[in-house]
């Protein structure tokens, strides 16, 4: 994806660009209008007039990569159009005008991608949100929106954001990754896959812990395939990306309060409503909050073989997370009775990891098997090895991320 960086291209990009606004509006074109076709016409016969008009010297190749930032500019989202379109790239983040990064196949890198300025990362940002319906401004500062094609986009402006506008974006992956595909690619083990199938059909409840872009939703959405068929289920999410192929499932999205602070719908509230719906099994997308109460009770009391994920490290960081929420949630049973209810609610830790190299994987399966004096009790049921001399992850203490 070639551009150039170099402050002469980026000024004069700036300048056709100031002057494109200018022409779009004296010509009377109205973008959201104008089919692309035409709409690309007009850019390419716009910036050639600009380019003869002052005698600028642009190699051939350089005209065309002008035409094309600009009409990206003009018709969609700028400097990110590229990124987006390029099906390599996981993640984009935006940390500020000149701070793009990258996702490539596990591995973050710096892109060569430039903004002007603060204020074009904002425009750029109010462009996405805006046909979704969403605002962003001084008195609501932070958006988390889906993309119509399914990314989940992030985006947090000053003052709490305290550098300036920064966005992130997972972008859809639109084919899952199958169980083949993972084995193949070193993700997991023939014996590995095996586990989770025996687990799933078995309707253990399990739980999938990971930090972030460690694939813990492509891990949930892929043993969730080995559900019976005949089975119930309900799925929860914050922003729906679980794609089951299974023929009796009903999907729910919680809600984010409309612009006046009211009508939010949370996940507690879903999983509670879920639990009249008369499933089998409850799929929660992940574990973020209050809704972790109402999950365990589910998988205690016949909703046997739910599942949902959880960020966390390791499989014991999972379970003082839940503590966490527990209590921070109101739920204050005393320590006896909250070791109790994780023991006996959850049955599997799936913790995912990726390592130094990129490599994304199932780090180890563990069993809870309480006893009486140790609630969180383990056993292994897999552990993965890695090739020699290929890094571990780094420990990290305390919280994940
Ligand atoms: N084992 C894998 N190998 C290669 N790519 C993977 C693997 N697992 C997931 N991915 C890719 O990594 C990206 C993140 O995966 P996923 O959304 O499953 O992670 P996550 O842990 O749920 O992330 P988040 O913390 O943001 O919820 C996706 O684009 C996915 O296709
Ligand atoms: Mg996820």
């Amino acid at each position: 994806m070639a551009t150039r960086i170099d402050q002469e291209y980026q000024d004069l990009k700036r300048r056709v660009h100031y002057f494109m606004v200018e022409r779009l509006d004296e010509e009377g074109v109205d973008v959201g209008k104008t089919g692309r076709d035409s709409l690309f016409s007009f850019v390419q016969n716009q910036v050639q007039g600009f380019v003869s008009q002052h005698r600028l010297p642009l190699s051939a190749q350089d005209l065309a990569l002008l035409t094309r930032e600009t009409f990206d500019e003009v018709a969609g989202f700028g400097p990110l159009e590229p990124l987006l379109a390029d099906d390599t790239i996981n993640d984009i983040l935006v940390n500020g005008p000149e701070d793009v990064f990258i996702e490539v196949a596990g591995v973050l890198q710096q892109a060569h991608t430039r903004f002007i300025d603060d204020d074009h990362v904002t425009r750029v940002i109010r462009r996405i949100l805006a046909p979704l319906g969403r605002r962003l401004d001084e008195s609501s500062p932070m958006v988390d929106a889906r993309l119509p094609d399914g990314s989940r986009v992030n985006a947090i402006i000053p003052p709490i954001a305290l550098d300036g506008p920064s966005l992130s974006i997972r972008k859809f992956t639109q084919k899952h990754l199958t169980a083949q595909d993972l084995v193949n690619s070193g993700s997991m083990t023939a014996e590995c896959l095996d586990t989770l199938v025996s687990l799933v059909e078995g309707r253990r409840n399990v739980l999938i812990s990971g930090g972030t872009g460690t694939g813990k939703t492509t891990i949930l959405n892929l043993i969730s395939q080995y559900i019976p068929r005949d089975e119930r289920v309900v799925t929860i999410e914050d922003s729906a990306e679980l794609q089951l192929n299974h023929p009796h499932i009903v999907r729910l999205e919680t809600r984010p309060a409309n612009t006046e602070g009211s009508g939010q719908i949370t996940a507690r509230e879903l999983v509670i409503n879920a639990l009249r719906m008369r499933p089998d099994r409850i799929i929660l997308g992940e574990v973020r909050s209050g809704e972790i109460i109402e999950l365990l009770q589910a998988m205690n009391t016949g909703h046997e073989g739910s599942m949902s994920s959880i960020h966390s490290n390791s499989a014991r960081d999972a379970l003082v997370r839940i503590e966490t929420l527990l209590a921070v949630n109101g739920y204050d049973a005393g320590e006896r009775a909250i070791g109790r209810l994780i023991g006996s609610s959850l049955d599997v830790i799936v913790q995912l990891s990726r390592l130094p190299n990129g490599r994304r994987l199932v780090r180890e399966v563990v069993a809870l098997k309480p006893t009486a004096d140790d609630p969180y009790r383990m056993e292994t049921l897999y552990h993965a090895e890695l090739a020699q001399d290929e890094p571990a992850e780094p420990q990290v203490e305390g919280v994940p991320g």
